[in-house]
């Protein structure tokens, strides 16, 4: 089995746990891709969805599933995401895909996180996976010396501008033993819109897709 069959097999799962008639959270990513594909064989039964991308804005669109602004829901019962690299503890790091900040503030929104994965990125201790850290561009260079402060070895992103006009730091060789405060210390700079950390709010569900299956854990 490929890891892409794994990352579809975890995205067609989460149909589970999509309410009918209801406004679902959609996350960014090569697996989300396919949740979205999978999304597409029951539009009818959702009233649509809030996206955390351009990227994945269009291709609701191009399905034909209405996309609103957060703004105007006020409840999501479930936010279906990927993850770059996931703990026992369900907390994650993400933003591979320079999506992060939109991802954060939808998944606070829903009730529930429900997290996708093929099982290549299942780890014990977060930060092999370098951690983005959305950053306002003028405090760019501030908040790199701060990051080597705490640890890491921070690498702007060239060429990469967020959907919020932002720039990335990707922070290298940070061994996140600590999920939590990371994510709490990072945001706390000057700066900094928000890091890749997901610990305060972790995933609720986790579906691993591997070669034996897809695993459910809590
Ligand atoms: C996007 O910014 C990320 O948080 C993605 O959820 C993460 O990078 C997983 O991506 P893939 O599904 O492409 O592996």
């Amino acid at each position: 089995m490929t890891q892409d069959e794994m990352k579809k097999a975890a995205a067609y799962a989460a149909l589970e746990y999509v309410e009918s008639g209801s406004i679902i959270g959609v996350g960014t990513g090569s697996t989300v891709n396919h949740f979205i594909d999978a999304l597409k064989t029951i539009k009818g039964s959702i009233k649509g969805a809030v996206s955390s991308s351009e990227e994945s804005t269009k291709r609701l669109r191009a399905y034909g599933i209405e996309v609103f602004d957060l703004n105007e829901v006020t409840e999501l019962s479930v936010y279906v995401d990927g993850a770059d690299e996931i703990n026992p503890y369900n907390a994650m790091i993400k933003g591979g895909g320079a999506a992060l900040t939109r991802e954060k503030i939808v998944a606070a929104v829903a009730k529930k996180f429900i997290c996708i994965v093929d099982n290549t990125k299942n780890v014990d201790v977060l930060g092999g996976f370098p951690l983005p850290v959305e950053v306002i561009p003028m405090a760019r260079s501030y908040v790199a010396r701060e990051l080597v402060k705490l640890g890491g070895t921070p690498i702007y992103r060239q060429g990469v501008i967020t959907d919020n006009g932002n720039i990335i730091l990707d922070v290298h060789a940070m061994k996140i033993s600590e999920p939590l405060k990371t994510e709490t210390a990072i945001n706390a700079l000057a700066g900094v819109v928000t890091n890749g950390l997901f610990a305060n709010r972790g995933a609720d569900v986790v579906l691993v897709g591997t070669p034996e299956g897809v695993k459910t854990l809590k």
